[in-house]
């Protein structure tokens, strides 16, 4: 999977997936405020303007933030989310989303873990592409298994560190046979 080469704009029913621009810090902002991002996600708590700023001008200096392949998705003109493939070796990488509180449940996040995975096994040389998320998250976790993931029984404990202390997590990965067919996401 190569990194430097940009993201390719992506496009499947009403969603748009393509690189992240400076309109979109303001909205960024905005989104970054909700609950639920603080409470399953990595992202900063509390949210500014700088972090979106810095995040989309990929300034945070750190490799991941170099290294994972990243998209803006947009729905009727308008930034409502952001999804990446994180590569964490050969032919393997991990999904990581968030989507606007203003643009959930209308299938914004299926299709666009959709379009980023099949865009994985066909131009980005990925064999598998994994999932993990803080036990309990199941708005991520329904997302995941729409567009065939295979979730992993049971939970792998304390397996990552979140806002300070070692939580437990649900695991998943997806092979390209699993991949179900786009049009089963359409709205
Ligand atoms: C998880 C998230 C990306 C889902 O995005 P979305 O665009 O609403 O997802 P979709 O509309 O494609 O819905 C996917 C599935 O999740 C279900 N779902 C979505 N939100 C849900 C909720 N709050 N409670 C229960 N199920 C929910 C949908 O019903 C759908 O399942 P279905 O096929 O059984 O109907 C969004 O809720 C979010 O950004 N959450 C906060 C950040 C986060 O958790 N990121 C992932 C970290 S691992």
């Amino acid at each position: 999977m190569d990194a430097g080469a940009g993201s390719p704009t992506l496009r499947a029913g009403h969603v748009t997936l393509r690189e992240m621009a400076l309109d979109d810090v303001d909205d960024m902002t905005v989104a970054c405020q909700d609950a639920e991002i603080a409470r399953w996600t990595t992202v900063p708590s509390p949210y500014e303007r700088e972090h979106a700023l810095a995040f989309v001008e990929r300034r945070t200096g750190t490799p991941v933030d170099t290294e994972r392949m990243r998209w803006g998705i947009e729905v009727e003109g308008r930034w409502c989310g952001n999804i990446s493939l994180r590569p964490d070796e050969a032919g393997l990488a991990e999904i990581g989303f968030l989507v606007a509180p203003w643009a959930r449940r209308q299938g914004v996040g299926s299709l666009a873990a959709w379009l980023v995975c099949d865009w994985g096994f066909r131009d980005g040389d990925l064999d598998v592409i994994t999932w993990h998320a803080v036990v309990g998250n199941d708005p991520s976790r329904r997302l995941v298994e729409r567009v065939g993931f295979r979730v992993m029984p049971g939970v792998a404990r304390l397996r990552m560190a979140h806002r300070g202390k070692r939580v437990d997590v649900w695991m998943a990965d997806l092979l390209p046979d699993d991949l179900v067919p786009m049009r089963t996401l359409l709205p």
